[in-house]
């Protein structure tokens, strides 16, 4: 494990995460992302986007593939209900011979490397866990650990981003942290060609005919202000050709049996 010293504290670093991840289409909300993070002159500092949109939209994907592009390294923070503040920090854990040992969270490891955080489903997290990082998210660019005694500053490259899916089973996000998270990148469902392009580059195995099908049956969930994304569009490709495989049978008549099972009975009806 990789460890740095901070005011004579020594921490613990986080690992990051590595995964294959592409963005393609809707450069809109890429450029949008890109211009929050710029830095145009050394008085500028980075803005703190909040990507918001129904789960499965490409709010986490769209974060970490335009950091990936911009050859940075990636953090994530999965927000939970349970968050305490000093999660989001660092944490003391007790090693063998009863020592305590300082991690860094990875937000504090990304501020420390020059790297990406994304803070993800960040509306799960309760006001006094966001209340720690308030001063890391205006021009202060610090947290505190209480508990390590120490303030630690976010290098010049650090950048953030914050995933906030649009449901009900989430806190409210107090003003004083929402007016830290601007702007706001509002993702929108693709269109029929990135739309098709995206499932082809998720699920290259499966034939056009399907894809089509998949395609034509989310346009329509779109128009009809269904929520349904391509994260469901990849599972029905996917579920398709297992049953196929499974019963030797032609993947399109598996279909409409996919959309049931993977979306259930309103989906079903709007075939
Ligand atoms: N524009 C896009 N380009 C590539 N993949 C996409 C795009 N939009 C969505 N996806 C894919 O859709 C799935 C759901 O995306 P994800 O980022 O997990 O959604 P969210 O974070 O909004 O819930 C992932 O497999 C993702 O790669
Ligand atoms: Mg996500």
């Amino acid at each position: 494990m990789e460890k740095t010293v901070i005011s004579g504290v020594e921490l613990e670093l986080s690992p990051s995460t590595e995964f294959p991840a592409r963005w393609l289409g809707q450069e809109i909300v890429k450029r949008e992302l890109l211009a929050a993070w710029l830095i145009i002159d050394k008085e500028d500092i980075p803005l703190n986007p909040r990507l918001v949109g129904p789960p499965g939209i490409g709010k986490t994907t769209l974060a970490y593939a335009v950091a990936k592009e911009l050859g940075k390294e990636v953090w994530f923070y999965q927000a939970t209900m349970d968050t305490r503040p000093e999660d989001l920090i660092v944490t003391p854990v007790i090693e063998e011979g009863n020592k305590i040992k300082y991690v860094a969270s990875p937000i504090v490891t990304a501020m420390i490397k020059g790297g990406v955080v994304i803070i993800d489903e960040g509306n799960r997290m309760s006001e006094k866990a966001w209340a720690s990082l308030a001063p890391l998210l205006d021009h202060r660019r610090y947290v505190e650990s209480q508990i390590a005694g120490i303030t630690i500053k976010a290098h010049p490259e650090f950048r953030l981003a914050v995933t906030m899916n649009e449901d009900t089973s989430t806190y409210d996000v107090p003003e004083f942290i929402l007016s830290r998270l601007r702007p706001v990148i509002e993702l929108t469902f693709p269109s029929e060609d990135e739309e098709r392009e995206i499932l082809r580059y998720h699920v290259p195995i499966a034939p056009e005919k399907l894809i089509d099908a998949v395609v034509k049956f989310l346009q329509k969930a779109h128009q009809n202000e269904y929520p349904y994304t391509v994260r469901g569009g990849i599972q029905i490709l996917r579920y398709c050709l297992k049953l196929s495989k499974l019963k030797g049978t032609d993947p399109l008549l598996e279909f409409p049996q996919a959309v049931l099972s993977v979306l259930g009975d309103e989906a079903y009806r709007l075939l």
